[in-house]
């Protein structure tokens, strides 16, 4: 998730301050006032996403919300093929599982190179038989690659299936024309994107909506009931079903404002400026391993790595604590992708645009600190060449990995390596990291 600026609370606040009454059932003037604003958030985020039309626009919790409303609301025959990577997030993933056991769906996953190089061959050949659903991330959430999602498009419609992308990571990074980019189904949710937490989009154009069953109904997602009886209204109300999020997708329509103001053009620029600061200065240490692409230019929002003999979620804590910088460490929901290389997980620095370079300059710190400070443990050699090559790649899935300590094997000695400075754990603060 990212910070949320002051004009997001205040456009809560406001909410429940002015006219805090709920859309569509009432006609008094803060339902209207409600009812107006959440239209033109809908609006807003069409607009700010290219949506092929507006009314193909779900309000939703979060992306996980979304990619569950597509699985459970297409109809499945026994037998239908899904095509993931091996790189999902677990909510672009069990899901899949579940239709396997329950509805004799076949998941296949598309194995991705390490080192970020996209193989459109590969695809084609995973996309026969024809498969009902591709469903792929846009940009990774675990190495912050980002795959062609228009040639993605192309093939998979070539093949006869239909495209759900994962934009959790895209979407706050970059700008996204969704019509130009010619997919089914997009997801994402709005806390990554200086929105409140709790707030996400299903969108879609609206003819592949009215496809889907809808995931919940009840109050709003009907035109007419008899006792017996009921008649859906037209997307995207059929997917709202009762009282909404107002205040959080206010909140979330004032994010997608300032990110406006800023440019996102700006944005991607910015999160690269930090992220090949911090990949250039540490790119002479042999011990630290980036996860993913090279270079900072095809990762421009996620720098990842582990560093041989130190456990990642010490890392994570003693980056904390020292150089109040945070990350997140462990397998970032993607535990396959790490079991098949027997990593126990990595640590993964975000940028986004309110981090400054003295951000960026901190986590070089406390990671060369790391690494001065926790001796390099004698197997770690070997280890270390079979984790990765000095460019940070793991080996490939499929084959033998090294054992589940590669990543981690001095844990003791990490929690005792106390760092200097260490600042008090109360005190530290958000605009000095980066989560
Ligand atoms: C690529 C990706 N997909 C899906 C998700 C799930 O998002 P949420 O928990 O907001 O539904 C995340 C969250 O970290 C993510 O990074």
């Amino acid at each position: 998730m990212s910070l949320v600026p002051d004009s997001v609370l205040a456009a809560m606040a406001e909410y429940y301050r002015e006219f805090p009454g709920c859309a569509g059932r009432s006609l008094h003037r803060f339902a209207e006032e409600v009812g107006h604003r959440f239209e033109g958030a809908r609006d807003a985020f069409a607009r700010f996403l290219g949506a092929p039309d507006r009314d193909g626009v779900v309000f939703v919790r979060n992306a996980t919300e979304a990619i569950n409303l597509v699985g459970a609301g297409l109809d499945w025959k026994r037998g239908d093929r899904i095509v993931v990577t091996d790189q999902e997030h677990n909510s672009n993933l069990v899901l899949w599982q579940r239709l396997a056991r329950e509805r004799g769906v076949r998941v296949a996953a598309l194995e991705l190179p390490d080192a970020g190089r996209w193989d459109g061959d590969l695809l084609e050949a995973i996309l026969r038989p024809r498969p009902r659903l591709v469903s792929v991330f846009h940009t990774s959430n675990l190495d912050g690659r980002s795959l062609p999602i228009r040639e993605i498009a192309e093939r998979v419609h070539d093949a006869g299936g239909q495209l759900l992308v994962d934009g959790c990571q895209a979407a706050p990074h970059q700008s996204v024309d969704l019509a130009n980019l010619g997919i089914d189904f997009y997801a994402l949710s709005l806390h990554k994107m200086l929105g409140p937490t709790g707030t996400g989009l299903l969108i879609a154009p609206t003819a592949a909506l009215a496809d889907l069953r809808p995931l919940i109904v009840g109050g709003e997602t009907v035109e007419w009931t008899t006792l017996t009886e009921h008649r859906l209204r037209p997307p995207p109300h059929r997917f709202e079903a009762g009282l909404q999020n107002y205040a959080g997708v206010l909140g979330a329509r004032a994010g997608i404002d300032y990110l406006e103001r800023i440019g996102r053009d700006e944005v991607r620029a910015h999160d690269l400026a930090l992220n090949r600061r911090v990949t250039e200065a540490l790119a002479d240490e042999p011990r630290l391993h980036v996860l993913g692409p090279e270079t900072a230019a095809e990762r421009p929002s996620i720098f990842g790595f582990t560093i041989d003999g130190v456990d990642p979620n010490d890392a994570a804590l003693f980056l904390d604590a020292g150089h109040r910088v945070l990350v997140r460490s462990g397998m970032h929901c993607v535990h396959s992708w790490y079991a098949a290389r027997g990593l126990s997980g990595n640590v993964r620095a975000s940028f986004y645009l309110y981090n400054s370079i003295g951000d960026a300059d901190a986590l070089v710190r406390g990671i060369r600190e790391l690494i001065e400070r926790i001796p390099a443990p004698a197997a770690a050699t070997t280890e270390a060449r079979s984790t990765g090559t000095s460019a940070g790649r793991p080996p490939r899935a499929g084959r033998p990995g090294p054992s589940r300590r590669a990543a981690g094997s001095t844990r003791v000695a990490a929690r005792s390596a106390r760092p200097r400075g260490r600042a008090a754990r109360g005190r530290a603060g958000f605009g000095a990291g980066s989560g």
